[in-house]
């Protein structure tokens, strides 16, 4: 098929100082049934207007996203809602309470919304973002804005402007950069269409914290057991995959195991990337390394891990060995990340 080559712009906007005429712009595109891709808090998203369907079929063309995987649907101000589903019960307006934020809520969805946003299904995803620079430009675009992960399908989200910008330039015309995404993992997507609510994708917010509003929520089985179907189409695809091999170690000692596969790999000669706690650093200073930070603080691993997968293809490293962590509360979402990436490559010491 003939690829049509654009000008891509990249628009930075201070934080501190929101230039309104950068968000009209991109508001404008928007309106126009462009592509924009637009920073969040989770991740970039590749923003479209969701009720515009040629708008939408174009993100899933610029992506390769297979069509079955539905679109969210982003949201500036809780009264977009109601327009977009069928009815809101009572858990989900409990939930609220955690909006704006990396939440995404499935709803039966109302006769607006344009099939190709749900993969015809009869539920749309719908989220609220929390991020200043999104929220404006969906207010002044006035619509709900589609945005899937501003990636090429199959690619680690981007969480940087940069990022955005290599899978995606000459392919859409505008690129806000609002710098780094604080949260670096996606929004945790949680089917309130189930009873009882049943989270499909999990992210900044954890079991433990949804459980702590609605005490029956349950996580699909397929997050449960790797043998089950996920509920959540995109969850079944290949994801956030580095071009190098990866494998994942878990478990004490997992750093001094690492260690001794890092000499060894690279003794068979091969280009091999480590990524590690802070603490560990020191002693993989022969080899190329990224730090996920203080062991401690789970939610500096979220935020680099996707811009530290993309940063070891472009080293050039051929295996990328990468301590995990335990799959509790975010480390959970984590992990949910990272065998993904390391096409299911873990190991339990
Ligand atoms: O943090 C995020 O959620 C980011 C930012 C840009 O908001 N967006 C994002 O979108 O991660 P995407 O398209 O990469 O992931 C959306 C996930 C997919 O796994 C998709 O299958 C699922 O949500 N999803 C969307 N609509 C759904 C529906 N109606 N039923 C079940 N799963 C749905
Ligand atoms: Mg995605």
């Amino acid at each position: 098929m003939k690829e049509e080559k654009m000008q891509t712009e990249v628009l930075k906007i201070d934080r501190k100082n929101i230039d309104q005429e950068k968000i009209i712009k991109a508001a404008n595109y928007l309106k126009e049934g462009k592509l924009v891709a637009i920073p969040t808090e989770t991740v970039y998203g590749l923003g479209a207007n969701g009720l515009d369907e040629k708008a939408c079929v174009n993100i899933f063309k610029t992506k390769n996203r297979p069509a079955d995987n539905p679109l969210i649907l982003h949201i500036s101000n809780i009264d977009m809602l109601y327009n977009l589903v069928e009815n809101v019960n009572d858990d989900a307006k409990k939930l609220m309470k955690l909006w704006p934020g990396p939440l995404t809520m499935i709803f039966k969805k109302s006769d607006l919304i344009p099939d190709v946003v749900t993969a015809k299904g009869d539920t749309v995803a719908v989220r609220f973002p929390v991020d200043e620079i999104a929220r404006a430009i969906i207010e002044k675009a006035n619509v709900p804005i589609a945005a899937p992960s501003a990636n090429i399908s199959g690619r680690p989200s981007p969480t940087n402007a940069y990022d955005c910008y290599y899978d995606l330039n000459g392919k859409i015309p505008l690129i806000i950069d609002g710098g780094s995404c604080d949260i670096g993992i996606e929004s945790t997507v949680i089917d309130m269409s189930e009873n009882p609510p049943t989270i499909l994708r999990p992210g900044y917010y954890t079991l433990e914290m949804i459980r702590e509003i609605i005490p029956e929520v349950r996580l699909d089985d397929a997050l449960v057991d790797d043998n089950k179907i996920p509920k959540s189409p995109g969850q079944k695809y290949k994801h956030y995959a580095p071009k190098a091999r990866m494998q994942v170690y878990v478990g004490k000692g997992a750093a001094d195991f690492i260690y001794k596969k890092a000499r060894a790999y690279s003794n068979s000669g091969l280009h091999v990337g480590v990524l590690v706690f802070e603490e560990d650093m020191e002693r993989f200073k022969d080899f190329d390394r990224i730090s996920f930070g203080d062991r401690d603080d789970l939610s500096q691993m979220s935020h680099v891990l996707f811009t530290a997968l993309r940063k070891m293809d472009k080293m050039g490293v051929d295996l990328i060995l990468a301590e995990g962590v335990l799959d509790n509360n975010l480390g959970k979402s984590i992990m949910n990340r990272m065998k993904k990436s390391a096409a299911g490559n873990i190991e339990y010491l």
